[in-house]
């Protein structure tokens, strides 16, 4: 292996009709500067991806790149103690996939402090069946946990429930004992979200609310958002006394409109995540949990919410995904054909 050395990849490139996504032949000089220098066996299709994909300036500045920001595989070439060729490792989120080179090509070159190794009891397959969505759902699930609530406290709310990140928040709480009621704009993943053991199901307008009102009927014990707007607004009007409310995403939108009653008459607690930053130390504890005391609860219901598909079929499936027709997690196989 050198410098040379050929592998495939996604690039999104601007043409003047717009920006293209093609497989093309890269060399590994293409890669940046980097300690480890990882074989891509596994990446996975996020939100962020698909907006990198199509060009999206907030998450990628610079084009032609290769998006990404999840990846799980074997280390290559390493030029630090503490990785060595043969390990299996993943990287996800910092500059991954952003303006960064990502999974969707078969290399990645990554500083070794983006580098986590393999919780052992997990697969490289399971570690992107959970990917950044369900390591970002797990933390949203820990924060709930941490707040002190228990599922006799009353019910939960998942919001884009069918998503990445939804349907592991949903999975992971429901077998934790909570009652699940999941808002979704499927009509058609109902049973699906029966399976991964939600108790009700909203449409987005009853979730929404009425958006004149200051306050809701008192409903959920606690939320994970993942939409934003007037769906987390909803949410966090009808929030109970002493509530959670965990907001990680803005598949719907980045505003929220708000007065600020249901925190000084309610004393709701509004919280909120990030995994792209999440500093190390955190970042081990969630895997840790994953790969521990929940790995039993998500052993099968990974399968259940997850797809795989060849980088052949990530343009479809970004597109897909853009337009709000995915569900669950998608994982992307980039191993060598046998
Ligand atoms: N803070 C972080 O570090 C972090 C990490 C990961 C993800 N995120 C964010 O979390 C969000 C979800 O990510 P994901 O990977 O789970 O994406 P995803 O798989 O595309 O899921 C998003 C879900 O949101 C719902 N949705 C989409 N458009 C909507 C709209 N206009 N109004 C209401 N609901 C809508 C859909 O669920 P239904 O059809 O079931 O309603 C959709 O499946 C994204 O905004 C992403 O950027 C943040």
């Amino acid at each position: 292996m050198n410098d040379q050395t050929k592998f495939k990849a996604l690039v999104v490139r601007e043409q003047a009709e717009g920006f293209q996504q093609k497989i093309e032949e890269r060399c590994l000089a293409d890669l940046p500067p980097g300690d480890v220098l990882i074989r891509v066996q596994f990446s996975s299709l996020n939100y962020k991806d698909a907006l990198s994909a199509s060009g999206n300036r907030g998450v990628t500045k610079k084009y032609p790149h290769t998006p990404g920001i999840d990846a799980a595989g074997v280390v290559a070439f390493s030029t630090v103690p503490q990785f060595s060729a043969g390990d299996e490792v993943i990287c996800m989120c910092y500059d991954l996939g952003m303006n960064t080179p990502g999974g969707f090509g078969e290399y990645i070159r990554v500083p070794a402090s983006w580098v986590l190794s393999k919780p052992e009891q997990l697969s490289l397959l399971e570690t992107m069946q959970i990917g950044t969505a369900g390591f970002t759902a797990a933390q949203c699930v820990d924060k709930l946990l941490a707040f002190g609530l228990r599922p006799e406290q009353g019910p939960v709310l998942v919001t884009g429930a069918t998503g990445g990140v939804g349907s592991l928040a949903v999975a992971l709480l429901a077998k934790l004992g909570f009652a699940v009621t999941a808002v979704t704009g499927k009509e058609s993943e109902h049973d699906f979200l029966q399976q991964l053991g939600c108790t009700a199901v909203l449409n987005r307008q009853q979730a929404t609310g009425r958006v004149s009102a200051a306050l809701l009927r008192e409903r959920w014990a606690g939320v994970v958002d993942t939409v934003g707007g007037e769906i987390l607004a909803g949410a966090i009007k009808a929030t109970r006394y002493g509530g959670i409310v965990t907001c990680c995403g803005n598949a719907a939108s980045g505003d929220l409109a708000l007065t600020v009653y249901p925190f000084i008459l309610r004393g709701v607690s509004l919280v909120g995540i990030d995994s792209a930053e999440c500093p190390l130390t955190r970042r081990k504890e969630i895997w840790d949990k994953l790969a521990g005391t929940w790995h039993p609860l998500l052993q099968d219901v990974l399968v259940k919410l997850s797809q795989q598909i060849t980088l052949e079929q990530l343009s479809q499936t970004v597109d897909a995904m853009l337009a709000g027709q995915t569900r669950g997690r998608i994982v992307v196989d980039l191993r060598e054909k046998a």
